[in-house]
């Protein structure tokens, strides 16, 4: 196992490090000969000639190259795992899930076989949209490292710390934290809790980025400064191992003789990074009503068009409510938007019961939702002279432009609440005519 050391702070910065003093050229990317007797190697995240504000590579000086492996054949152990997300109809109902079970002993499962394809829209053949996962696994990954190539992973722990050693350095999330690999980085994930289960955005756009903050000033919501990526972790170990790749949402397998978590030093702003939603700098009205949840905005996918993003991930971490003369849980709606939501900690304040820590729902384009019956009679009468603090709260929100459409599995699933609307049913007619 590769231990963890400390982590380089910055949002996709030029960052540089080295495992061993003297391995990164100086002055150029592919000297002649590389120090160490190491082999240069660039990975590039964004088109070459992508605007310098949103290029994105990196130089890794590594024992091998990537290109050192058996032939890839399909991979059939993670059925559950994949992109089909049909071309049928697809239910405009409220959906609502409990939590995924997790793998009992008898059956372990690691990160890569324990995903399961909740939902999702777009492909990535056409470079936009997102695959929605869950995970639940209680193996660490052995003898074998995965990438993707066809989105970055936006990975969200419920439950259960994991150990995240990618070719760039290790990562070390717990719940409450998130885990960004992008996009054909490969990594290996072992569980220092046992079993382990969390959410992943599987994002076939352009890449997470912070939002601007227009009239919001120079800080606030997600400050730059505490996304960690890791410095430069190597290991050199030979064997009969295996490489498992996500290529156009199909998973495949080859063998490799070697540990590709070889690369002893780097450099570039084309990394894995790790961000705690504790420190968000939550902002909301101090007056009356309150804002759209963009005003919770961590980091999105932009689309091709100007303000719409391809994927919003959206947090409602702990908070103050104080607005005055205000329905002070979010509203009633419908979007244009379509909605995923999990809960990694304690209680949503929108609903009373039935979305525990674990659990999902699914609000797609115009579907009518909000608080259910329960919560809108409590807070219609809550005295709003006083301050109210949501505590004990994380919950978060993927958010696309696009329709989300649920897999047959997650439809079909003995996990999913059959009987969701009934949340909606108990509330009652106040109308009392002109
Ligand atoms: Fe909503």
């Amino acid at each position: 196992m590769i231990e963890s050391n400390a982590y380089q702070t910055g949002f996709g910065n030029e960052f540089a490090t080295e495992a061993i003093p003297g391995t990164l050229p100086v002055g150029r990317n592919s000297p002649q000969r590389v120090a160490h007797g190491l082999y240069a190697e660039q990975i590039s995240g964004t088109a070459f000639t992508a605007p310098r504000h949103a290029n994105r590579r990196s130089w890794l000086y590594r024992i091998r190259p990537a290109a050192m492996h058996g032939a890839f054949a399909p991979y059939a152990a993670a059925p559950a795992f994949h992109n089909d997300f049909g071309d049928g109809p697809v239910t405009p109902e409220q959906l609502r899930w409990n939590p995924l079970p997790l793998p009992d002993a008898a059956t372990p499962r690691d990160f890569v076989d324990g995903l399961y394809t909740m939902a999702g829209n777009g492909s990535p053949a056409a470079q936009s949209g997102v695959g929605i996962h869950l995970y639940a696994a209680n193996r660490d990954m052995d003898g074998r490292w995965f990438y993707d190539a066809d989105g970055e992973l936006l990975i969200v722990p419920q439950q259960g710390r994991l150990h995240v050693e990618t070719e760039l350095g290790v990562l070390d999330v717990e719940p409450q934290e998130i885990a960004v690999i992008p996009r054909g980085i490969r990594f290996r994930v072992t569980l220092p809790d046992g079993a382990a289960r969390g959410y992943v955005c599987e994002n076939f756009g352009a890449l997470l980025k912070l939002p601007d903050l227009g009239p919001i000033g120079s800080n606030g919501l997600a400050n730059p400064r505490d996304f960690l990526t890791p410095h430069a972790a190597w290991e050199d170990i030979e064997g009969d191992f295996e490489l498992i790749a996500k290529f156009q949402g199909h998973l495949w397998r080859a063998p490799i003789g070697h540990s590709p978590l070889d690369v002893v030093g780097w450099h570039g702003n084309y990394a894995p990074y790790k961000y705690d939603l504790r420190r968000f700098n939550t902002i909301g009205s101090i007056s009356y009503d309150h804002p759209d949840p963009s005003i919770f905005l961590v980091l999105h996918s932009p689309s091709d068009s100007a303000g719409v993003s391809n994927m919003d991930f959206v947090i409602f971490p702990p908070r103050w409510l104080v607005a005055q003369d205000t329905f002070r849980p979010p509203w009633f709606h419908r979007n244009v938007a379509s909605e995923f939501m999990g809960l990694v900690h304690g209680a949503y304040d929108a609903k009373a019961e039935g979305f525990a820590p674990g659990g999902a729902s699914l609000h797609n384009c115009m579907t009518g939702h909000g608080p259910d019956a329960a919560t809108f009679e409590k807070a219609s009468a809550a005295d709003l002279s006083r301050p109210d603090v949501i505590a004990d709260t994380m919950a978060f929100m993927f958010e696309t432009r696009a329709v989300i459409r649920p897999t047959r599995q997650a439809v079909e699933a003995a996990h999913r609440q059959r009987d969701y609307q009934a949340c909606w049913t108990g509330l009652k007619k106040h109308f009392a005519g002109s």
